[in-house]
């Protein structure tokens, strides 16, 4: 490659040095690639349904999905730069997100409050599997950094839905 030729330049692979082997940069980059997408999509909803709750909960739904969203919020940027770390390329846009997302948008005009617990619940759950999908491609490889920030993850998805469960729980 030429050195001033910025075309060569553009082109040339974001590669960070890693003895873990190009397979396993691949393997482990896609799938937190997929867990970033949900990440953001998760924490979108998250957003509108602090932003849009309503009813006589109102203050402690509004500040517990408050607390969500940020949580979520401050893992995107820990699993972006853990794929950059292995040599990977991550997530470009918004767009991109939508493409790759598995948590589904909720658009509608007005959730019940218990609806907004119990989605946001199971979107959690799905989540904790799926980045135990991932921590097993990092098994496979010895990625044993990845596999451990992803085990912190998990506790903390699995701390929101112990909340989201007993906030929603019905007691007579
Ligand atoms: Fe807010």
């Amino acid at each position: 490659m030429k050195k001033n030729d910025p075309k060569a330049r553009r082109m040339a692979p974001l590669q960070t040095p890693t003895d873990l082997g190009a397979q396993a940069s691949k393997d482990i980059s896609a799938a937190l690639n997929l867990v970033l997408a949900d990440l953001f999509a998760l924490y979108m909803k998250t957003k509108n349904f602090h932003w849009h709750v309503s009813g006589p909960h109102f203050r402690d739904y509004h500040l517990l999905l408050d607390e969500h969203a940020d949580q979520i919020y401050a893992t995107t940027d820990p699993v972006a730069e853990r794929v950059r770390k292995l040599g990977g390329a991550t997530l470009r846009s918004i767009g991109q997100i939508s493409r790759l997302q598995r948590v589904k948008d909720n658009d509608a005009d007005y959730v019940t409050p218990s609806d907004m617990l119990a989605e946001l619940r199971e979107d959690n759950q799905q989540l904790v599997s799926r980045m135990r999908e991932a921590h097993g491609v990092c098994d496979e490889h010895g990625d044993v950094a990845t596999a451990s920030l992803i085990e912190v993850w998990i506790d903390e998805a699995e701390r929101r839905i112990w909340f989201l469960y007993e906030a929603g729980r019905k007691t007579e």
